[in-house]
């Protein structure tokens, strides 16, 4: 039993001090324009998504999915999100190449997210990556309002979207 402990802690040093050294003597990889490895994609894009659902919390949309709400959240998209998430139109608009971990084209491929993970992940942003922290600069209220656009975008009424698209009035 003593041996295995001592086996134990032996070979978990080991593989603690390889990662610390992997790391440390610059074996990573930073360079966005190589394809990320498999085991690198397979671990983080998970952890990205099991931290937002452990973290967001769960509760209801304060500010209703009216088309006021919805055009309002509409325009906030437009101006501050779609440069990196795409337009209504799949790959239009987005620079998904260019970014690594690219930014999810939101008309092409929907989320999976509640609104209130949607808000918590505009409000915070996301580390190692190049999403924002919304919440530096818009009201929770703005937040609310673009979580229930996105959570809608492809399935809006057909007024909201174009008043979306309409020229905003100065
Ligand atoms: C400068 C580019 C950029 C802008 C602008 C931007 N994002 Fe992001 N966003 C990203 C990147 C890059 C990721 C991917 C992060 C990752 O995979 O870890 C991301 C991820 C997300 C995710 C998580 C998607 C998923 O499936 O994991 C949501 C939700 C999101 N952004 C919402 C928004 C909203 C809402 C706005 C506007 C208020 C916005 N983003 C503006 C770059 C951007």
């Amino acid at each position: 039993m003593k041996n295995f402990i001592l086996g134990s802690l032996f070979t978990l040093f080991t593989l603690s001090l390889a990662g610390f050294s992997y790391l440390r003597l610059g074996f990573a990889e930073v360079r966005a324009d190589i394809p990320i490895s498999r085991w690198e994609a397979s671990l983080l894009a998970p952890a990205v998504h099991a931290s937002v659902r452990r973290h967001a919390p769960e509760i209801p949309n304060p500010f209703p999915a009216t088309n006021e709400n919805l055009i309002a959240g509409g325009k906030i998209y437009f101006t501050e999100c779609s440069g990196c998430h795409g337009d209504f139109e799949p790959g239009k608009g987005g620079s998904a190449n260019a970014l690594v971990p690219s930014p999810p084209q939101f008309s092409s491929v929907g989320t999976g997210y509640t609104e209130a993970q949607l808000f918590w992940i505009a409000k915070h942003g996301i580390r190692h990556s190049g999403m924002f922290v919304n919440g530096r600069w818009d009201s929770d209220e703005r937040l609310w309002q673009v979580a229930a656009f996105l959570k809608r975008m492809n399935s809006l009424p057909p007024a909201v979207r174009e008043a979306v698209l309409a020229p905003t009035p100065k």
